[in-house]
């Protein structure tokens, strides 16, 4: 799917037969496994299986014969990382060599303190290979290190190889029965696999534990019910939660590991909009129409994070400081872009000094904007709370880089936007898309008929992914738009990030709200402030 490509060549367990051939009648065999982490047609790959290079056995089987060695694919397994990128795993019959065998020493020696410095470091800068190879020795040491066995396991899920995570994700959780994140990855693993169970062990959690709300979130996206699906928003205490404790690593993560751009990409669309009206000679220049108004720019920026909007946009409300580049080589300075990183002199193209504010319900993500500089309000809050806080027709830009993940429900989102934003003003934001399968989930959850036939009924709504996030449909977005008097202005297909080796599809929108009367939409966003 244009990422890495798992090859499985083969089957490393001489007890199962695996076919070979997708539906085909030719005899089964007995086979090697090798899973192999990188590019098709990795080097080495032709060299260490003769012969064997284009045959992949289908994903199914290969899942099925998981299953039939371990109902929970709990396995013993040893992996090795080779140099070339291979990932080869051995599973024993017994539990000699498995992650967490042998007597366990609570010190490293001084070669796996190294070892794991080396791999951590690895990690931090996105050298998955390297770092999965260190990884990979370092969890079958002596030592037992929950970091090693956690960031191994991380790594192999965001290839695509969850399976081989899950005893990773085990020896993590057998040493910290409590360690949350731990058991909403191994859950978000086994869902995929075994719903049934791990919905039944997510109830049982919940009546269990009526505060998990981890717990609940899982368990409203297994079930398409409960609070989140219901209601169509996160639990602000699961938002809090989860963000709170990513704050500190957030970019990394996000930028590195999983290749997310919005906020770039947001600045580019922005940027070409911008360029092109100021050109337009037909462009209105009545002092309604111009952006930004007469107090410069008023940026709101939902959901802020750890302030990458705040910074790539920062050059419109700042006039001493030169706009970031967005080029994919650059993204680095976007980054390590904090405070010192302000000119004392005003930019050459700055205009009036305008107001940036943030806000975020997790109030880490918010510590971590203040510490950056680039905002110069900073609300610890809900983004629509924010957004009812503000003067009718006020801002200049309202920006949302991945919030709306959260918010499945957009109709409030839109109607406080529309009465925020001034004549003219823009709203740019990033949506995850619905597939058709969803939409026809949805649609049928409605009681659609298929009356009116299948396009123009399913393309409608939000839905709960598995992943814990929300998916619109683009027909929901087009009428909210249409509903709260936005002209559309660019919409543009992006992979938002890639995840477990699948692109997750979405789009930008950029929205201009229109400049002509707006009555009936500002009485419906003071009917929803209310
Ligand atoms: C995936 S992050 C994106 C952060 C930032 N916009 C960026 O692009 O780097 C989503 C952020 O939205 C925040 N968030 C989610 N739901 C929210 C809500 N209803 N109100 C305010 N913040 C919210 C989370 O705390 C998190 O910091």
């Amino acid at each position: 799917a244009g990422g890495a490509v798992v090859h499985v060549v083969g089957s490393w367990c001489d007890a199962v037969d695996i076919p070979f051939s997708d539906g085909g009648s030719g005899p089964s065999r007995r086979c090697r496994v090798v899973l192999c982490l990188g590019e098709e047609g990795a080097p080495g790959l032709p060299e260490a299986l003769p012969g064997w290079t284009t045959t992949c056995p289908p994903r199914d089987a290969v899942l099925s014969l998981l299953r039939a060695v371990s109902p929970l694919a709990v396995l013993p397994l040893v992996l090795h990382v080779s140099e070339e990128g291979h990932v080869e795993v051995q599973a024993t019959a017994s539990s000699a060599g498995a992650p967490g065998a042998g007597a366990p020493s609570a010190t490293p020696r001084e070669d796996e303190a190294s070892l794991l410095r080396q791999a951590s470091q690895a990690y931090d800068a996105g050298d998955f290979l390297l770092a999965a190879r260190e990884f990979a020795r370092l969890a079958s040491a002596p030592y037992e290190d929950a970091t090693a066995a956690y960031n191994l396991a991380a790594i192999l899920h965001s290839f695509g190889l969850s399976l081989l995570a899950v005893p990773y994700f085990m020896k993590v959780i057998l040493r910290s029965p409590e360690d949350r994140t731990a058991h909403s990855m191994l859950g978000g693993v086994l869902g995929e696999l075994e719903p049934g169970a791990v919905t039944l062990a997510y109830r049982e959690i919940v009546r269990r534990q009526p505060t998990n709300h981890r717990a609940a979130h899982r368990l409203a996206c297994l079930t398409q019910s409960g609070r989140a699906a219901e209601e169509g928003r996160a639990d602000p205490e699961y938002i809090r939660e989860v963000f709170d404790e990513m704050a500190e690593q957030f970019e990394t993560r996000l930028v590195h590991h999983l290749q997310y751009r919005a906020p770039w990409q947001l600045r580019d669309l922005v940027d070409e909009f911008l360029v092109a009206s100021t050109e337009d000679p037909e462009a209105p220049t009545t002092p309604e129409h111009r952006l930004p108004g007469a107090g410069g720019w008023r940026i709101v920026d939902l959901g802020c994070g750890s302030g990458l909007c705040g910074r790539l946009f920062r050059h419109l409300t700042d006039p001493r400081a030169a706009p970031l580049p967005t080029d994919e080589a650059e993204i680095h300075q976007t980054l390590v872009a904090l405070k010192g990183a302000v000119a004392r002199e005003p930019h050459p193209s700055a205009g009036v000094r305008g107001v940036m504010t943030g806000v975020d319900l997790s109030s880490k993500m918010v510590d971590i904007c203040r510490e950056g500089g680039a905002y110069d309000t900073l609300v610890v809050g809900d983004a629509n709370d924010c957004l009812a806080s503000l003067a009718t027709g006020s801002t200049s830009l309202v920006l949302s880089a991945d919030t709306f993940i959260y918010i499945g429900d957009l109709e409030r989102s839109f109607s406080l936007a529309a009465e925020a934003l001034q004549p003219n003003g823009l709203f740019a934001f990033s949506l995850e898309s619905m597939g058709r399968h969803e939409q026809q989930q949805v649609a049928e959850k409605r009681g659609w008929d298929g009356a009116q036939g299948l396009d123009a009924e399913i393309d409608e709504g939000f839905f709960l992914r598995a992943s814990g996030r929300y998916a619109h449909a683009p027909g929901y977005v087009m009428r909210l738009a249409r509903k709260f008097g936005f002209t559309v202005l660019r919409r543009k297909p992006i992979t938002v990030r890639t995840e477990t080796a699948v692109p997750i599809e979405g789009e930008l929108l950029l929205l201009q709200r229109q400049s002509g009367s707006f009555s009936g939409q500002i009485q419906a966003a003071a009917a929803s402030k209310g």
